[in-house]
């Protein structure tokens, strides 16, 4: 196997700079990194209670939230090389993270009680019709870049719903609604601007810190589609049309995710349909479109107003709790998606009643693509032509109960945790049975949940992956972060 990296190593975080600051007595590593960086970035750094301090460590799930001891935005790369050493300083060695949408799944990964990175100042977007490349700072939510990019008739192979940022997407795969066309967006980077300790093309926190990313640009016409809303009278109907969909679509411009979740006790079904063109070829989405809905809302339109109706994930109206996790499949039978609707009733009826009534959603998507994998250049995250499973996405939203204390909300949290592992394991062993997936396939490592293995993760890359990271990161710095490392 051949895996081709990228290294953009910048020279600023090889200048040794005098570090002579006096550090207080306290012996909390993130309490003297937080001094230190006070001190040296007095404009750029922030503390609880201030605004700033707020939006750096707010997350799309409050579940994926820490509370860090101090949070800082860099404003450049040479920011970002003296931030990391100061915190990997030898008689520091503080624990931080880094955010860029702040999507992540997991608690850790881009939080943590340590020093919080935030790289919303890299909004930098650099559009070059002669390389036909795009230049993104990591700062940006898609939302942004594709408003930016449509003026120029061109888009990049991003986010599918709103609110998801451009680092820890595209770092850790990518899956697009341009996927069938041109691969992940890790298959569209032309390069990536990377501070160390050390860059690679994906592993997400573990190489180092990713300031901007070089992306192919495609043009970009009309699009036609939009989302519709189904009852659960006629769920089946829909599984047997999105099945179909999923063994028989031959037009790479055609994508959908079609979910079926269920809250309050009813199932409802949603298919989100992209179509890469402002006329859709007949027969392509015709078996969903005979069947009643509840609202649909499906038209021509600029990419940017598509994809601004997608998406809308939210539960109740306070803080969110999230789990997430994936099940690798080739293919999805109508009898797995009928078992999974009556399983996902069952889970949300129980999760609803212990979480006091207040709102719970459990949804699976089903994530078909056409080849996907066959335009893959390699990276950490295996997606060879030789096995092409998409990844069917199991989450559980629901809103936090304030009224209990810290350690019931936890108990939920963990209680949601092994639902969401016994669901997905039932899911995978029904799939196994019909032939669909298999035990050792790799699970997306951008949907799965906190635990799972490095191989199931990144296969036989998990070696090749730890040279990578003793070669250009032999201290260990980017393991201060947290989520797995290699
Ligand atoms: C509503 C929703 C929709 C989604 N839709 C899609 C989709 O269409 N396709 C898809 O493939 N996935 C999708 N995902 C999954 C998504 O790709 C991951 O959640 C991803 O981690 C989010 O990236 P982020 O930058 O928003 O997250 P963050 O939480 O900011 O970061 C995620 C990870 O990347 C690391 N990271 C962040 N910035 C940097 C940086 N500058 N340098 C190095 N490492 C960094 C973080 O440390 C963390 O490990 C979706 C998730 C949600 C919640
Ligand atoms: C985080 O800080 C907020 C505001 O001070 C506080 O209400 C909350 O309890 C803290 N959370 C944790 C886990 O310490
Ligand atoms: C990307 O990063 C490089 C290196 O820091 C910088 O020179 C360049 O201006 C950045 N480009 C954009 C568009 O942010
Ligand atoms: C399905 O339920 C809807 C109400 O949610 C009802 O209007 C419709 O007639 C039902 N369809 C069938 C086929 O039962
Ligand atoms: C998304 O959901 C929120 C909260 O339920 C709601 O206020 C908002 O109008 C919704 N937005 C769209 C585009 O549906
Ligand atoms: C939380 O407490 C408030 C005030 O006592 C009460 O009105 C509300 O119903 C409670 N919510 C839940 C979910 O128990």
């Amino acid at each position: 196997m051949t895996l081709s990296f990228t290294l953009v190593l910048l020279a600023t975080a090889f200048l040794s700079i005098a570090l002579s600051d006096a550090v207080d007595t306290s012996t909390d590593p993130a309490t003297k990194a937080c001094q230190l960086l006070a001190n040296a970035f007095p404009q750029l750094v922030a503390f609880p209670g201030s605004e700033q301090y707020s939006s750096d460590i707010a997350h799309w799930a409050f579940t994926s939230t820490q509370n860090a001891t101090c949070t800082i935005e860099p404003e450049t790369a040479h920011d970002v090389g003296e931030i990391l050493k100061i915190i990997g300083r030898s008689d520091i060695m503080s624990p931080f993270a880094v955010k860029s949408g702040g999507h992540a799944y997991n608690v850790g990964h881009s939080s943590t009680t340590g020093v919080q990175i935030s790289m919303a100042k890299f909004t930098g977007l650099d559009y070059d019709p002669g390389s036909g490349t795009v230049t993104i700072g990591t700062g940006f939510l898609w939302d942004e870049v594709y408003s930016r990019l449509e003026p120029f008739g061109v888009m990049v192979n991003g986010g599918r719903v709103p609110g998801v940022g451009v680092a820890g997407l595209s770092l850790g795969g990518g899956y697009s609604w341009k996927t069938n066309q041109f691969g992940l967006g890790i298959d569209t980077i032309v390069s990536h601007s990377v501070v160390l300790p050390s860059g690679e093309q994906g592993g997400l926190n573990n190489f180092g810190i990713v300031t901007n990313i070089t992306f192919e640009a495609h043009p970009q016409t009309l699009v036609y589609g939009g989302q519709i809303t189904y009852a659960s009278n006629v769920s089946n109907v829909v599984n047997a049309a999105t099945s179909d969909f999923s063994a028989n679509n031959k037009d790479p411009k055609a994508q959908i995710i079609s979910s079926l979740g269920s809250a309050s006790g009813e199932l409802v079904a949603v298919v989100l349909f992209f179509y890469d063109g402002p006329t859709l070829p007949s027969g392509i989405f015709d078996a969903f479109f005979s069947i009643p809905f509840t609202s649909s809302d499906i038209s021509t339109r600029t990419f940017v107003d598509l994809f601004g109706t997608f998406g809308n994930t939210t539960v109740g109206s306070g803080p969110m709790g999230n789990v997430g996790h994936v099940v690798p499949v080739t293919d999805y039978p109508v009898d797995l998606l009928n078992h999974i609707a009556e399983e996902v009733i069952v889970l949300e009826g129980r999760l609803t009643r212990a979480n006091d009534g207040l709102p719970v959603v459990v949804a699976v998507s089903a994530e078909p693509f056409l080849n996907a994998f066959s335009h893959s250049r390699g990276g950490a995250y295996p997606h060879p032509s030789s096995r092409q499973v998409t990844p069917m996405a199991i989450s559980v939203l629901y809103e936090i109960n304030l009224n209990s204390t810290q350690d019931e909300q936890s108990g939920f949290h963990e209680m949601v945790v092994s639902s969401v592992k016994e669901l997905s394991n039932l899911i995978q062993a029904e799939a196994v049975s019909l032939g669909v997936s298999r035990w050792d396939d790799i699970l997306y490592p951008n949907y799965a949940l906190d635990g799972t293995s490095l191989e199931l993760m990144y296969g036989s890359n998990v070696q090749t992956l730890r040279e990578i990271a003793a070669k250009y990161d032999p201290d260990g710095i980017m393991k201060l972060t947290g989520g797995p490392h290699f």
